[in-house]
């Protein structure tokens, strides 16, 4: 069985807890876009971990993890993982792989991406994790990134990085007036983590390819959410990579065929960090309330997200743009207490009504919700096991958005706990 897991709303559903209950069940787990933004939250024989770039797959012993070629990879950030993961006795030789296509995220693609973000208008400011991803992936579309393989070869390698800084630096200092940053920096850098890169560079996609056809079951780890794909998202307020299903397939270099099941994850009230458009946001208190119930802030940067009522628009929209077969409902234990919970089931622009998400990002910011209430549920949920033990509110609420979605919600998340989960 080849799974994709994908986010179904701005990112941090709490796709980690996800992504390790399934692994159990997967022989391989592949990242296949973004980079060290990411930020995915696991517990694990009662430790927490929160990986960025390795694959959450990587906590269980034997299974194999592959970091594919649509991803942008920090060495340092990378083996800053490694050696956290290897401090606790987690071992990753022999079952982690780089694909050699993957792009390197560059020092000045760190530099960069902060410059950007200081220089725009406050209105302008994306709110990027600073981490170079966009930069990174703006070389690879331009065709003069630099790949992980490039690496074995030190002569091109030096060649290619030695005429793109040219250009680096003159972006630098004349847009930007930084001093710009010098070859001899930058070449050291990349030598410091080459030798030990170099070891886990693979051919990904071919070695995919081999275990599909041996009957290898493959988990591949969305990282971020739809509403943030370069392409189907709140466009100019995303990442810059596709987080939504295409990713998986150009992302990994395997073929859409041996897909089995696409399955999305959502929290069962709506968060986003960063800046853009967010028609469900709560008021201040109501936010300051749920942000710190349901303790949102962010695993990479730690920034607070903001906090919203479910978008059911959005939330179908993923389910159409992704083709999701079933969801998984994180954190429904967060709204316990609340007298009433909302759900977003259309938008209104210009006294006009609809329900379907609109391509235009100018719209979109200037949508309003429409609601509709429903009672809540003061019970403590952490202790559920079971469907039938949940207030009938919970549970009226839970069919209710599994109607609006037009999709089975399969289980239901009510803790980080591996033990608070309801399977349906
Ligand atoms: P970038 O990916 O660092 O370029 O950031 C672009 C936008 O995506 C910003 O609004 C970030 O806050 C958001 N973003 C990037 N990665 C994540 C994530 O893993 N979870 C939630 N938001 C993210």
């Amino acid at each position: 069985m080849n799974r994709i897991l994908i986010g179904a709303q701005w990112g941090d559903e709490g796709k980690g807890k996800i992504i390790d209950l399934l692994a159990r069940k997967s022989d391989i787990i592949v990242r296949y876009q973004g980079g060290n933004n990411a930020g995915h939250t696991v517990r694990f024989s009662d430790k927490t971990y929160i990986l960025h770039l390795i694959p959450s797959g990587i906590l269980h012993s034997g299974k194999v993890c592959v970091i594919g070629n649509g991803v942008v990879l920090d060495p340092e950030a990378f083996f800053e993982e490694v050696d956290v993961l290897e401090s606790k006795g987690i071992n990753v030789d022999g079952r982690l792989f780089v694909s050699e296509q993957a792009h390197l995220i560059m020092p000045y693609h760190k530099i960069m991406d902060c410059l950007r973000e200081e220089n725009l208008k406050k209105s302008e400011m994306i709110g990027t994790t600073k981490r170079g991803i966009g930069p990174c992936y703006a070389d690879k579309m331009a065709r003069v990134g630099l790949r992980a393989g490039d690496l074995k070869n030190l002569g091109y390698f030096k060649d290619r990085l030695e005429s793109v800084l040219e250009e680096k630096n003159a972006v630098l200092r004349k847009i930007y007036g930084h001093p710009g940053i010098s070859f001899k920096e930058v070449y050291k850098h990349c030598l410091k983590y080459r030798k030990r890169l170099l070891g886990f560079l693979t051919d990904t996609p071919t070695y995919l390819y081999n275990a599909s056809r041996k009957g290898k079951s493959i988990l591949f780890e969305g990282a971020q959410g739809t509403l943030l794909d370069v392409d189907h998202g709140t466009y100019p307020y995303v990442t810059s990579s596709n987080a939504s299903v295409g990713g998986a397939i150009a992302g990994s270099g395997v073929s859409p065929t041996v897909i089995d099941r696409v399955i999305g994850v959502v929290k069962a009230y709506t968060t986003r960090v960063g800046e853009g458009p967010f028609p469900t946001q709560f008021p201040a208190s109501l936010m300051k309330q749920i942000q710190t119930k349901g303790e949102e802030f962010g695993a990479t940067t730690g920034r607070p997200r903001r906090c919203g009522w479910f978008d059911a628009v959005i939330a179908r929209y993923s389910v159409r743009i992704n083709g999701l077969d079933e969801m998984a409902m994180m954190k429904l234990d967060v709204l316990s207490g609340l007298p009433e919970i909302k759900i977003a089931v259309a938008y209104k622009l210009g006294g006009k009504e609809f329900s379907d998400f609109p391509p235009s990002s100018c719209d979109f910011s200037r949508c309003q919700p429409v609601y509709e209430t429903m009672k809540g549920w003061n019970e403590d949920l952490t202790g559920v096991r079971r469907w039938k033990q949940l207030p009938p509110n919970a549970r009226k609420y839970l069919k209710r958005l599994e109607s609006l979605m037009e999709t089975p919600i399969s289980v239901v998340s009510i803790g980080s706990k591996r033990s608070q989960t309801i399977f349906l």
